[in-house]
């Protein structure tokens, strides 16, 4: 159990990537918050994952309500509805971390990288929410499929980009609690690389007939 239990909203948390976050991060010992857009369709999500772990901390709410309750948000929905989303809960986002989970995927060429005009959806997402918000970018690499089993060993590494070292180190210890190793790979804009390496994964996943491969950094002691 995290000797640090945080109160984290995920944004489109219903679904498969956040649905992984949810169980791990309530598994470790945070309360979790799953946003939806139907706070019907969150609730029937925290059912089903508390049903999983023994102490039942996953409570499911509208998105709006999510965001106003948390102290760090997470955000794991479509490209499309990266912005909106996120621009929705504005005012409950302020004086917040906000982890972008999004990777700019452009269906159906989703294994071929396809990268925003500006280089990175977190920074263009930085700009659309201003300083009021601090986005960090993180697991755009890490298979919904893996993190949805408990019982799976997390045999991957978490690249986080931040402009701030203390943002990055405050969700490197989320990483860790969800099973894996997080590293600062630098400013936020260097979301782009881990970005584009959703869709290299993609395309791994489909040559080698695999649920979800991974990236491991080495050399760091
Ligand atoms: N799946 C993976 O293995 C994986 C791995 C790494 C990164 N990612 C990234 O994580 C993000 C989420 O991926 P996912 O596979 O979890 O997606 P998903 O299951 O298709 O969608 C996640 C949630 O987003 C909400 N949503 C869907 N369309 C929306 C719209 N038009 N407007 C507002 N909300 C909408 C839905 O929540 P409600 O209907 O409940 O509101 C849905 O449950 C994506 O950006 C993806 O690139 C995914």
């Amino acid at each position: 159990m995290t000797p640090n239990p945080r109160t984290i909203a995920i944004l489109g948390g219903a679904g498969k990537e956040g649905s992984g976050l949810a169980l791990r991060w309530g598994y470790a010992g945070h309360r979790v918050l799953i946003g939806s857009r139907s706070a019907e369709r969150a609730e029937a999500a925290a059912s089903e994952l508390n049903a999983e772990l023994a102490t039942g901390p996953i409570s499911g709410m509208t998105n709006g309500a999510a965001a106003a309750a948390a102290d760090l948000v997470v955000l794991t929905v479509p490209y499309a509805a990266q912005q909106e989303t996120a621009m929705e809960v504005a005012t409950e986002l302020a004086g917040k971390i906000l982890v972008d989970v999004t990777a700019p995927l452009k269906p159906p060429r989703v294994s071929v990288v396809q990268l925003p005009e500006g280089g990175s959806a977190a920074v263009a997402l930085q700009e659309r929410l201003g300083d009021m918000v601090t986005v960090v970018a993180a697991f755009q690499n890490i298979s919904a499929h893996h993190l949805r089993d408990l019982d799976h060993v997390m045999d991957c590494d978490v690249l986080v980009s931040a402009d701030d070292a203390d943002d990055a180190d405050q969700v490197i210890a989320l990483v860790n609690d969800a099973g894996m190793k997080g590293w600062h790979s630098g400013p936020l804009a260097n979301s782009a690389a881990a970005e584009a390496l959703t869709s290299v994964l993609i395309a791994l996943n489909r040559r080698y007939k695999v649920p979800g491969s991974g990236i491991r950094i080495t050399g760091i002691e």
